[in-house]
């Protein structure tokens, strides 16, 4: 069975954006991206790819999804993840690529379809908070990109949640020289 796993940058203090949507405090630059290139390549936008070089097959996932407000992120391209089936939760209908396919409506029955088709890589919840929000149940691994950065405020990993407590126990971590942590947590 495919897996949905949410794989996001984060604050030390859980946040995945100032409170203005900013996330540029998130990205710190260094030795994290090499190791993130290794293990998941297909999560680097075109442009990044093509600037670090990254023409690695698929790793892990075959499939993107995003929420409107995360697709229209400030100087995205119009299709940010060539290299995968790329899905955004929209209600307004944005015109987008003939690669990029707009949702609209129940986010959990359209991810349990996926999961139910069986064959393909896994299911990459790109973000934002509130598609996170809606998937919270539906979310089987979490993979943390926590910046060595605390913001005080902004966008929580998660909006509108159901508040039912879930277990999410580490698997793995790496701790790299520009001081962020990858953990790899799986639901319990
Ligand atoms: N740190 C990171 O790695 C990271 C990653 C991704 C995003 N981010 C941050 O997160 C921000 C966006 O997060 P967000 O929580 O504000 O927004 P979001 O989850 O990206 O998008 C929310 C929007 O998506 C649409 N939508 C969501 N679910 C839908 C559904 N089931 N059916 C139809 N449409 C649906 C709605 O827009 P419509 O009005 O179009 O219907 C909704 O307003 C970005 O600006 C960025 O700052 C950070």
């Amino acid at each position: 069975v495919r897996s949905l796993v949410y794989l996001v940058a984060t604050s030390l203090d859980g946040f995945i954006a100032a409170p203005d949507r900013d996330f540029t405090p998130l990205m710190v630059g260094g030795d994290h991206l090499a190791g993130l290139a290794e293990d998941y390549p297909e999560t680097f936008p075109a442009p990044a790819r093509e600037a670090l070089g990254i023409d690695a097959p698929n790793r892990v996932f075959d499939t993107v999804l995003m929420g409107a407000r995360t697709y229209q992120v400030p100087g995205a391209v119009p299709s940010p993840y060539p290299q995968l089936r790329q899905v955004v939760f929209s209600s307004r209908a944005p015109a987008v690529p003939g690669d990029v396919e707009v949702v609209d409506g129940d986010a959990v029955a359209y991810v349990r379809r996926l999961k139910a088709d069986g064959d393909g890589g896994d299911l990459w919840l790109c973000g934002g908070a509130h598609l996170a929000g809606q998937l919270y149940d539906e979310i089987d691994r979490l993979v943390l990109k926590i910046s060595p950065v605390v913001l005080g405020n902004g966008l929580p990993l998660f909006a509108g949640v159901n508040p039912r407590p879930r277990t999410f126990l580490p698997r793995r971590q790496v701790d790299y020289d520009n001081g962020v942590r990858v953990v790899t947590y799986e639901g319990a």
